[in-house]
């Protein structure tokens, strides 16, 4: 039995294991299009997502990632009032419609209205009557030198531009560069204040034209959460694109029947992990009724201690080719994510290799100045903190403990350390994104669909990992 075993242990490859193989290019590597599904609903236009870890993703890091056409999950290691807090700020980042706009009533005094323009960094608001109707708007202009007895309604501007709910964005921009107005309410039939545009967001806009966005034009965002945590998934929901389960094994009959209860529960689109192996690919997807998302890899993290600890793993490369092998047999069409180890570009692109969508990082994006992290100097260097999710550090803050250490596991499955600072989250997604295309552009893949059909891998041997990678010189530099 135990040689038997051994006989049809599968080999397990990890990223330093295989090279993909150049293969005739049909285009350049500028020419590459990186865009690609997350779920089955949502597109990036960069294959890049953010960990959900406390020195990794919070609001900064989740409205920078978006902004440049990636996702950022937002991590669960906090009370559900602060996860909702970090998902309403990127929300509230930029739209074109703003939502929960700030209003004032009209009989209010000019001293009261400067106080609140001025605690809120607000250079305008509308006014509303008791029956929420718009019936002005008053701005730092019209206060700033009125007597400050003087009441909002004496003030404010009555003859008003307004746009209809369903104004498109370019309407917007024709609407208020013709009438001159910096702000321009969105009102119903009965005048009543359903949201407002203002200059700031569409030029935004403008300046993030690949951003990942919402129907509303507002950035997107995920959510991480325990599937046995219904309460804290239900008011996400109402947040959030996309939730993410945070298991370490979703594998689980236990977790997959609380995920079942879940997705009864939420709209929101759901990715489930992390997974590893085809059977679980096969049990997930016959048990649950739709799977928007899977999030594979088990050991392979720069801060995890899972495989010592356990001699357990289904490293992530080894497990994004087994899941993609078990979706294709079913016919399933569920995006990937591979998470877990992913070092460089060239990393993402042996994921996509095996059939990725896209990858999941912490480490990388750990060291981003926008990461929650604290940044510290060492020997005239910069670092930011990084642990482990299953580490001390983070299971002394005991919201997670269900990940990795139900009641009945005593024991850390995580490091804590620092990882090299790399700047911001737009130097290091344009980095990533150019070594991502010019990788593709070697395969000879001008998408991630043809990278999945057209690019071959080989292993290297040992040696061989020694001669890939930078050798035979003296550099001061460590290469990571
Ligand atoms: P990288 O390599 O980017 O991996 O640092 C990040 C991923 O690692 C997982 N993760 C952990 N795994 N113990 C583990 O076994 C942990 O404490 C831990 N914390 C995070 C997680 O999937 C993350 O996306």
């Amino acid at each position: 039995m135990g040689a038997r075993k051994i006989e049809n242990a599968p080999t397990l490859f990890t990223f330093n294991d295989l090279v993909i193989l150049p293969g005739r290019a049909e285009v350049e590597p500028g020419d590459v299009d990186l865009s690609t599904k997350v779920t089955l609903r949502h597109e990036l236009k960069v294959p890049f997502v953010s960990s959900p870890m406390d020195t990794v993703t919070g609001a900064d890091l989740a409205i920078a990632l978006a902004r440049c056409g990636g996702l950022g999950v937002l991590h669960r290691n906090c009370s559900v009032e602060e996860q909702v807090e970090m998902a309403r700020r990127v929300k509230r980042a930029e739209s074109f419609i703003i939502r929960e706009v700030h209003t004032i009533a009209p009989d209010v005094t000019v001293r009261e209205a400067i106080e609140l323009m001025e605690s809120r960094g607000i250079h305008g608001l509308p006014v509303v009557d008791e029956g929420e109707r718009l019936v002005g708007i008053v701005t730092w202009r019209d206060v700033r030198y009125a007597d400050g007895e003087l009441r909002v309604r004496d003030v404010m501007t009555r003859d008003l531009i307004c746009a209809e709910e369903n104004i498109s964005l370019e309407d917007a921009k024709k609407l208020m560069q013709e009438n001159k107005v910096e702000k321009l309410p969105v009102v119903d039939e009965n005048m009543k204040l359903r949201g407002l545009v203002t200059i700031k967001d569409l030029e935004l806009k403008g300046r993030y034209p690949h951003a990942s966005r919402d129907d509303e034009g507002r950035l997107l965002v995920a959510a991480a959460v325990s599937p046995f945590d219904l309460e804290r998934a239900k008011i996400l929901d109402r947040y959030v694109d996309i939730l993410v389960t945070d298991v370490a094994h979703f594998h689980n009959s236990n977790v997959i029947r609380a995920t079942k209860r879940m997705m009864r529960e939420i709209s929101a689109e759901l990715i489930v992990g992390n997974i590893g192996t085809y059977q679980a690919a096969v049990d997930v997807i016959n048990e649950l009724e739709e799977v928007n998302g899977f999030r594979v890899g088990i050991g392979s993290g720069s801060i995890c201690s899972t495989s010592v600890v356990t001699k357990v793993s289904a490293p992530t490369l080894f497990a994004t080719a087994s899941v993609s092998d078990a979706l294709r047999d079913l016919k399933a069409d569920v995006p990937i994510i591979a998470d877990g180890g992913v070092k460089s570009s060239g990393d993402i692109a042996l994921a996509l290799a095996l059939g990725a969508s896209a990858a999941m990082m912490g480490n990388i994006f750990a060291g981003c100045r926008e990461s929650p992290g604290k940044l510290i100097a060492l020997e005239g260097r910069y670092f930011k903190e990084y642990y482990g999710m299953g580490s001390h550090r983070a299971r002394e803050k005991r919201y997670s403990l269900d990940r990795y250490s139900r009641p009945s596991k005593e024991i850390e499955e995580g490091v804590e350390g620092w990882v090299p600072y790399r700047g911001t989250v737009e130097d290091v997604v344009r980095e990533l994104a150019a070594g991502l295309k010019a990788a593709m552009g070697y395969a000879g893949a001008s998408n991630v669909r043809e990278m999945w059909k057209k690019a071959s891998v080989a292993f290297v041997s040992p040696a061989g990992v020694m001669e890939l990678r930078p050798h035979d010189l003296i550099t001061e530099r460590k290469i990571f």
